[in-house]
């Protein structure tokens, strides 16, 4: 066996999937074999939900079936509603996400029971309840009255409702869509990593999840979405941009939203998301983020070839959104939780305990000194 150390498994091909196809050499991402850009062009978040945790897309018929049961679990136990009024209020809202799939767990009758078929209702369960209680916890830490589902509206609509109690125009809740199809699958990602390896003791799915979302939280991951848009509001305005990439660039500071470990020449699902982004700020009346965002990715590129990923974007859409900063990365978990789901599901129809080794570079054997003599 090789001794040599693959840091952060870099390069290393830990398992098989059919969730999706990461293609850096031709920059394109496959979700089941179709492209998400023709997905984001053609199809609403639910269809591909349906994509990618059945395999095929919907006919009208399944996506019907599946919106209705999407809908019809939103509903939160009294308890949970109950917990999350009590969270703290500064606490981050990736914390709560984390800690209300946990206690969904809780509550769930199947969290024992690892069949498929217990597995797929699980799976709807957190996918149509993660939402609500995030934005149950927007409402509340803000002191405002906590908003019910409406199951008359549509996943991104319902998400906007339970904000803000309202939605808006179309064309925002269509990026909002498009972001939520960019963001639900990316193969072995750290986060989908950590599911499937949790799901490879045979653990349940709650605690998949939990710890995907633990692992999303890190800058490094989703985080940078909230990142890029602390970086916008250092910059403040257009004119301060060119000095200020330069000048976290001369201190080799790390630039969030920039840079992939899969993508070395842009990533895919930018060029989708840079254009809602720029539609969206277009109904806002923005100029000034654009303006920034063109600046620091031209100067990124010429100085250090580095593109940006899709959380540049993200972040200033829905900062024009009107969404609270923190929340931008718990927006991504509501999206990624079909992702996981599908990894979850693909790790426990063939699993293999994931156990990887180490070269160990500490001390050799030694004998044990008795505590009054040390
Ligand atoms: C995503 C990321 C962790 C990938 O890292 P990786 O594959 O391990 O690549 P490395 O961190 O080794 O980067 C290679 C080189 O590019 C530089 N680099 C990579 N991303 C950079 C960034 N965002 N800003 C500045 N320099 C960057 C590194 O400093 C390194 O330079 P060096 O060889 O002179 O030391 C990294 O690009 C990063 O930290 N990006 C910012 C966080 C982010 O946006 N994450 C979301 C990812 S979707």
């Amino acid at each position: 066996m090789s001794d040599e150390i693959k840091k952060g498994l870099l390069g290393i091909v830990v398992d098989e999937t059919e969730v999706s196809k990461v293609m850096p050499e031709i920059n394109s991402l496959t979700y089941r074999g179709y492209a998400a850009q023709d997905l984001c062009a053609k199809c609403k978040f639910e269809e591909v939900a349906y994509l990618i945790l059945n395999g095929e897309l919907p006919n009208k018929k399944q996506l019907k079936n599946f919106e209705n049961q999407e809908r019809k679990e939103r509903k939160l136990s009294k308890t949970l509603i109950e917990d999350i009024k009590k969270f703290p209020k500064k606490a981050h809202p990736m914390d709560v996400a984390r800690t209300v799939v946990s206690i969904m767990g809780l509550e769930d009758k199947d969290t024992k029971d690892n069949s498929h078929k217990a597995n797929m209702l699980k799976v709807m369960r957190i996918f149509a309840k993660t939402p609500v209680a995030l934005a149950a916890f927007y409402r509340s830490r803000k002191g405002k009255k906590i908003i019910s589902p409406k199951k008359k509206l549509s996943f991104s609509e319902n998400f906007f409702h339970m904000c803000f109690g309202k939605i808006p125009q179309k064309e925002i809740v269509k990026a909002f869509d498009v972001s939520l199809i960019l963001y639900a699958e990316h193969s072995f990602n750290v986060s989908t990593f950590t599911a499937r390896t949790i799901t490879s003791s045979l653990s349940d799915i709650h605690g998949a999840i939990t710890g995907a979302i633990a692992s999303l939280k890190g800058p490094l991951h989703g985080g940078a979405n909230e990142e890029v848009m602390h970086m916008i509001n250092k910059i403040k305005k257009p004119e301060n941009a060119f000095k200020w990439i330069n000048n976290a660039l001369d201190k080799k500071d790390v630039v969030m939203g920039f840079g992939h470990r899969v993508y070395k020449s842009g990533d895919s699902r930018v060029p989708t998301m840079r254009e809602y982004f720029g539609k969206v700020a277009k109904i806002k009346k923005d100029k000034k983020f654009e303006k920034i965002y063109d600046i620091v990715e031209k100067v990124m590129i010429e100085r250090k070839n580095i593109h940006p990923n899709v959380d540049y974007p993200t972040g200033p859409t829905y900062h024009l959104m009107g969404f609270d900063t923190d929340f931008f990365t718990p927006i991504f978990v509501i999206s990624r939780i079909t992702g996981w789901s599908a990894h979850i599901i693909e790790q426990y129809a063939a699993n293999k305990l994931i156990r990887p080794l180490a070269s160990y570079k500490g001390n050799q054997h030694r004998k044990v000194i008795q505590l009054n003599q040390r």
